[in-house]
């Protein structure tokens, strides 16, 4: 156990995915969960709330500034604290450069990355209190390599690399962490519609076009996001206080650096 009891964590994009599977190991290790979503976070509340700790949801649309304030304020208000922010929402966008209009690129730019430091802005003040804090930021292996055709997502995630390397510098002095995680293919709808999608324009079945993506993953396997929520729950731990700044790849083997 990663020792998280009492400590208040908030996860953003928490409705599905990978970002409701971190809501439920930080609740199993002992934290209480804000769970942040533009959807419906019923089923990530009350997985958090089997473990026994105290969850609550909230609709937040991280590209809105004044949301965020409002969010952050209410979740202090209810729990006197913030220790650990996970910025998890984030949008995958498969469009070649040329057909990339301004809107599509703000819109990837503002929840995959801008939103990041929205939310710091708002949450540093709170963890400056206690001298303590954990930022983990959802990057992705695109943030290390390019993918053709991928120019906002692989731009937005590898300027949250710089990002985080930028919170750690000026944080670190004050007791509070940031670290970036950079997944491989990991099993959510994010990834089933993004594979779907690439099989449809290469002329293959989605079978067949996870297998040729499992032949190039050293561990043969997809990953599950539940490998991620192990990490995060690492990285938020008092025991992973020297590691900051990192962008820490989590992809059976796939990337090198
Ligand atoms: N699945 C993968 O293979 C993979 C790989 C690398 C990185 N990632 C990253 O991990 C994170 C989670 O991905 P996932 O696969 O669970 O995706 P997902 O699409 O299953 O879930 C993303 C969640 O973010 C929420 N969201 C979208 N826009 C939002 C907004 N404006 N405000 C608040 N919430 C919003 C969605 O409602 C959804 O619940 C993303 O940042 C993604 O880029 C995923």
């Amino acid at each position: 156990m990663r020792g998280l009891k009492g400590r208040v964590a908030c996860v953003t994009g928490a409705a599905q995915g990978i970002g409701q599977e971190i809501c439920a190991r930080l609740a199993e290790e002992g934290a209480h969960v804000a769970v942040m979503d533009i959807r419906d976070t019923a089923s990530a509340v009350e997985r958090c709330t089997q473990f026994g700790v105290d969850a609550q949801g909230f609709l937040l649309d991280v590209r809105d500034k004044q949301q965020i304030h409002a969010v952050v304020q209410e979740i202090f208000k209810r729990w006197g604290r913030i220790d650990i922010w996970v910025n998890n929402a984030g949008i995958f966008d498969n469009t070649a450069t040329v057909d990339v209009s301004d809107e599509l690129w703000d819109r990837v730019s503002d929840i995959n990355y801008k939103s990041m430091f929205l939310c710091a802005q708002a949450v540093i003040p709170i963890m400056e209190k206690n001298q303590w804090g954990r930022f983990v930021n959802l990057s992705s292996m695109a943030g290390k390599m390019a993918y053709s055709e991928e120019i906002a997502y692989c731009s937005t995630k590898a300027a949250v690399l710089g990002l985080t390397r930028a919170l750690a510098v000026e944080l670190g002095p004050k007791g509070i962490t940031a670290n970036a995680i950079c997944p491989g293919p990991i099993e959510t709808e994010m990834l089933k519609n993004t594979y779907q999608h690439l099989a449809d324009i290469n002329g293959v079945t989605l079978e067949e076009w996870c297998d040729s993506i499992l032949k190039t993953i050293p561990v043969v396997r997809f990953g599950k996001p539940a490998d991620v929520a192990a990490l995060v729950a690492f990285l938020a731990s008092e025991e992973a206080g020297f590691i900051n700044g990192q962008a820490i790849n989590i992809d059976g083997g796939l990337v090198f650096y």
